[in-house]
C-alpha cells in the first residue's frame, strides 16, 4: 500500500493486516516514529471492549494536577483484570507483539567458562490505558513517554538507530472514529531521532486520525500528546502488574499472555521467585515443578539487527 498523506507534507506509512509484517513496521517506525495498520482490530472486538470498560470510565474522577491528563479526560487501567477482549486481542495482538520484539528485545552473547552463551531479554507489558476524551478537554502538552524511564537521548539519523534507543513502544487503537476535532493523538514525525534538549512545537505535530479498529504504532521516544483510546506495551513497568491483578486472574490466561504480562524469567537469571520462573506461582505445586530451578524458556525472536539498506522504507517527506 502506498503511504498515506497525513498532513503538513508528511506521508506516514500505512498498512493493512494483509500487507503488514513486523519487519516492515519496525523499518517504518525507525524512519518516521509512527505508522498505521488500518482495520487491525475487528469491530466486534472493539464493541466488546467498549462494553467491558465503559463502567470504569463513568466512575473515574478528574486527574488532580491537570498536567498529566486534562480535566475532562477519563481513564481506565488495570485492563488485564477488566477486559479479556482487550488483553487478548490488543495487548496480545501478534503483529504488535512481534514488532515489539524487534524494537525492544535485547540480546547478549558472552562466555561462561568454555561455554558460549546467548541470552535474550523480551518486552513486558508496561501499562494498558484507555482514555475517554470528553468535550472541552484541553490537549496534553507534546511530550516523550520515555522520560518516565529517564531515557537520555542524543540526536541520531535513522541509520544510526540501535537496539536500546527506545525503552517502550505503544499501540493506539481507535475505540471510535478519532479526528483532530475530537482529541485524537497528535505526534511529531521523526522526533524519536532528536536529543532531549530539542523542544517540539505544535506546528510540527500531525494528527493520527483513525477509524474504529485502526491501530497507530509509535515509538516511546517520539513527541506526542492528546489521546483517544489507547494501549501501550512497553519495556519497563509503569503499572505494577504483579500487584494490580490477582494470581487467579493471571492464571486464567495462557502461558504466552502470562509472559507478556510479565510473569517471565529473563535468562540468564533475572526476575526469579525462589529461584524459579514466576509462572510457578500460578499453578499447583505438582505443575510448578515444570518451572523448576534451571528452567529456561527460549522462543525464537527477530532482533533489531540493522536492516539492509534495501529493506529500509523510502523517505517520503514532501
Ligand atoms: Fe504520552
Amino acid at each position: 500500500m502506498a503511504p498515506a498523506t497525513v498532513s503538513k507534507g508528511w506521508k506516514i506509512h500505512e498498512f493493512t493486516p494483509e500487507t503488514a509484517t513486523p519487519r516492515k513496521l519496525a523499518d517504518a517506525l525507525i524512519q518516521d516514529s509512527g505508522c498505521f495498520v488500518r482495520g487491525l482490530i475487528p469491530l466486534q472486538v472493539m464493541d466488546q471492549i467498549e462494553k467491558d470498560v465503559r463502567p470504569y470510565f463513568q466512575n473515574d474522577q478528574p486527574w488532580l494536577d491537570k498536567v498529566a491528563f486534562p480535566d475532562k479526560s477519563r481513564r481506565v487501567q488495570g485492563i488485564v483484570s477488566r477486559s479479556r477482549a482487550w488483553t487478548e486481542s490488543l495487548i496480545g495482538n501478534e503483529l504488535y507483539q512481534d514488532t515489539a520484539n524487534i524494537i525492544l528485545s535485547s540480546k547478549i552473547a558472552y562466555w561462561y567458562g568454555d561455554i558460549r552463551v546467548e541470552n535474550a531479554h523480551y518486552p513486558k507489558l508496561c501499562s494498558a490505558l484507555g482514555f475517554s476524551i470528553l468535550p472541552g478537554a484541553e490537549a496534553q502538552g507534546l511530550h516523550r513517554d520515555c522520560t518516565i524511564h529517564h531515557n537520555g537521548l542524543e540526536e541520531i539519523t535513522p541509520k544510526q538507530y540501535r537496539p536500546g534507543r527506545d525503552t517502550q513502544f505503544g499501540m493506539f487503537v481507535g475505540g471510535n472514529k478519532g479526528t483532530k476535532e475530537n482529541g485524537i493523538t497528535r505526534f511529531v514525525p521523526r522526533s524519536h531521532l532528536w536529543d532531549m534538549e530539542t523542544k517540539s512545537c505544535e506546528d510540527q505535530a500531525v494528527y493520527a486520525e483513525m477509524e474504529k479498529g485502526d491501530a497507530f504504532f509509535m515509538l516511546g521516544s517520539c513527541y506526542h500528546g492528546g489521546s483517544a483510546n489507547n494501549t501501550k506495551d512497553e519495556e519497563r513497568l509503569h503499572e505494577n502488574q504483579f500487584w494490580s491483578h490477582s494470581k487467579e486472574t493471571i492464571a486464567s490466561y495462557d502461558k504466552r499472555m502470562q509472559n507478556i504480562i510479565g510473569y517471565r524469567l529473563s535468562t540468564p537469571l533475572l526476575g526469579w521467585v525462589d529461584w524459579r520462573d514466576p509462572k510457578a506461582l500460578l499453578v499447583p505445586e505438582e505443575e510448578a515443578r515444570a518451572y523448576g530451578i534451571g528452567y529456561i524458556e527460549d522462543e525464537r525472536v527477530e532482533y533489531l539487527n540493522m536492516p539492509a539498506e534495501t529493506n529500509r522504507p523510502e523517505v517520503t517527506v514532501t
